[in-house]
């Protein structure tokens, strides 16, 4: 099949993707790299960048206009849906309203930190599928302070309604009276699923705040905020959610 003469040149739309200077490109594509729908690229390709799927490393490169990404850091008393009958404030209130975003997955009304908000259909389904497993890594605030056994069960797994919790990644992080902090790393994204955990335990949740999603933390962004994810970040987390498998 030969190579189409119309459409933009391959390492120019990679290096408007942010994968970095147009020389740099060149060099991805020659090292065989790049494939434009599952067929490696030669120098010189020319694509559609709103139609063909382009990887590098079997990672999807988004070179696609219009798709936006948000990083929010969730304040407590929010609900994490596109809207809400009982009229409660809205996650996607507090960014931008164009182009319309959807929330990918779900904190609790009461959770706090990091959530993602785009309108990309296609990472939101590979972050939100459950084979995945991106690390999600939450602080949690607990009623008493766990025993060892206790800090043991959720690290190993803990027995839900909904079937044996996966293991998980647990530190005890403070320990003051009647109450704890944990750091809590897991993998899975079932509903309410660090709350259920910790009540199994004998710990009801007292605050929980969601501190990081694969590799995107932000100490900085303040409650309430937001902020543009960089095109590294969105590949990153195209990265952790499967790359190219689904
Ligand atoms: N686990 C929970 O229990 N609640 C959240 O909001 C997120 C993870």
């Amino acid at each position: 099949m030969s190579a189409p003469t119309d459409g933009e040149r391959l390492q120019k739309v990679l290096a408007r993707a942010g994968l970095g200077s147009r020389r740099v490109c060149d060099d991805l594509i020659a090292d065989g790299r790049v494939t434009v729908d599952g067929e490696v690229a030669v120098l010189g390709r020319r694509v559609d960048p709103e139609h063909d799927h382009i990887e590098l490393d079997g990672v999807p490169v988004v070179t696609q206009t219009g798709l936006v990404y948000y990083l929010l850091n969730k304040p407590a008393r929010v609900m994490t849906t596109a809207s809400d009958p009982e009229g409660r404030p809205t996650v996607v209130e507090l960014v931008p309203d164009e182009p319309r975003v959807f929330p990918v997955g779900r904190l609790d009304w009461d959770t706090e930190g990091l959530l993602i908000l785009t309108n990309d259909g296609d990472l939101t389904q590979r972050l939100t599928h459950p084979s995945h497993g991106v690390e999600k890594e939450y602080l949690v605030e607990v009623e008493g302070v766990p025993s060892r056994g206790a800090l043991r069960s959720l690290r190993e797994g803990v027995e839900l309604d909904d079937g044996l919790s996966a293991p998980a990644e647990i530190r005890l992080l403070q320990s003051r009276g009647d109450h704890a902090a944990i750091e809590m790393v897991i993998h899975e994204g079932r509903n309410r699923q660090v709350r259920r955990m910790c009540e199994t335990v004998g710990h009801p949740v007292r605050r929980l705040v969601r501190t990081r999603i694969g590799l995107l933390a932000d100490r900085d962004l303040a409650p309430g905020s937001w902020r543009v994810l960089r095109p590294d970040e969105v590949r990153g987390l195209y990265a952790a959610a499967g790359g190219s498998e689904t």
